[in-house]
């Protein structure tokens, strides 16, 4: 840059010929236009418009000049300048507009592609209908109980009035954990659970345990060697069968909704007396199958009415192994399969989806984390 008090720069002057111009707009010119991104065009800019550039540097040399000189001197750079300006100013429209479109081709999203994502994993719908069941019997005023899966033989059969010679507890039902006289089996049904409650609670007792149980069945369509039981327990004084069927009552209203009928089959158990069997009526023909045979019904072989579970009075043999007075109190109890409350209340005719793992078949349930 000149001096300020030397009126006549040589080196001032000869940034400002016409040629020096021209080059540095040439210069300026092919390097924009080489510029390949946004960041190039910056340097460009920086290097052929910035205040260190040939141009601005020759700018700053025309204040030097002699008056006369000026003004052509300055058309000269102004022009040159603007020329420039303009060439950055286009390249920046296409660079940007290049950078626009490849994003929109690099960024655009794919929704047909698959994602890869795992698939949060949810409850099978029996463990839900077993909470749900549960949650009918804890807003009467139950509690939930559970015992062992491996249980003493004793517990699952004897305490329970079952005899040694009774048909269930031959090998055919029972498995056993050892050998068959090793005393410890897998429970067969929730109703020791029954046993294991009263021994841990003091009276009245009302709890509902629902659990796993085993049997030796093969897998096919209505059977499974594991399937769920959920058993219900009321020990209080002045328990009666009327309050054993009122509570039935609610519970299959609460499954199947209002107008669902049961009934009471006299039946036997070991561990109830008297005992019954206890029937839905067929949710699919209400009973119009009954001796119609222009419209059978599959679900209930046309008898109108399809086996939930068992109940009856505990019997008082049970109730004194359990260290309780029979004199002062009674009590109900009963069991139903959970896998059949499941088919009932959902339609599902095959026993084997439920134990399959098949998703497609707890989808339809939906996802409860
Ligand atoms: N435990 C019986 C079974 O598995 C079902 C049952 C019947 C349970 C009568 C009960 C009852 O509590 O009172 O077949």
């Amino acid at each position: 840059m000149s001096a300020p008090n030397n009126p006549y720069d040589p080196v001032g002057v000869s940034a400002l010929e016409p040629a020096a111009v021209d080059a540095a707009v040439q210069a300026a010119l092919v390097s924009i236009a080489k510029a390949a991104d946004l960041d190039q065009l910056k340097s460009a800019r920086l290097e052929h418009a910035g205040d260190r550039s040939a141009l601005a540097l020759a700018n700053r040399e025309i204040g030097a000049l002699p008056p006369a000189a000026k003004a052509e001197a300055g058309k000269r750079v102004g022009d040159a300048r603007a020329v420039v300006r303009a060439a950055l100013d286009q390249r920046l429209v296409e660079l940007e507009a290049e950078r626009d479109a490849r994003a929109l081709v690099e960024e655009s999203v794919d929704v047909t592609l698959s994602t890869g994502r795992r698939e949060a994993g949810a409850r099978h719908p029996l463990t839900t209908l077993m909470e749900l069941m549960g949650e009918v019997f804890i807003a009467m005023g139950y509690e939930v109980a559970e015992g062992p899966e491996v249980e003493a033989e004793w517990m699952n059969f004897d305490a329970l009035n079952v005899p040694p010679d009774h048909p269930a507890r031959t090998m055919q039902d029972t498995f056993f954990v050892g050998s068959e006289d090793s005393g410890v089996v897998l429970r067969t049904h929730t109703s020791p659970i029954q046993l294991r409650a009263m021994l841990a609670r003091d009276l009245p007792v009302y709890v509902v345990a629902p659990g796993k149980v085993f049997r030796t069945d093969e897998l096919d369509a209505t059977h499974t060697p594991v399937f769920h039981q959920i058993e219900g327990l009321a020990i209080d004084e002045g328990i009666t069968m009327a309050d054993l069927k009122g509570t039935l009552e609610h519970l299959a209203t609460s499954m199947f909704g209002p107008g669902v009928r049961i009934r009471l089959r006299p039946s036997y158990f070991p561990f109830t007396e008297p005992s019954a069997e206890l029937d839905l009526q067929c949710f699919v023909c209400l009973g119009a199958s009954v001796g119609n045979p222009d419209a059978p019904c599959r679900t209930c072989s046309s008898e109108g009415w399809i086996e939930w579970g068992g109940c009856g009075m505990v019997n008082p043999r049970v109730l004194r192994a359990a260290g309780i007075d029979t004199d002062r109190y009674s009590g109900f109890a009963f069991g139903m399969g959970v896998e059949r409350t499941l088919m009932f209340r959902h339609g599902v005719t095959d026993m084997r989806d439920m134990v399959e793992g098949d998703i497609r078949f707890s989808r339809a349930f939906g996802w409860e984390v």
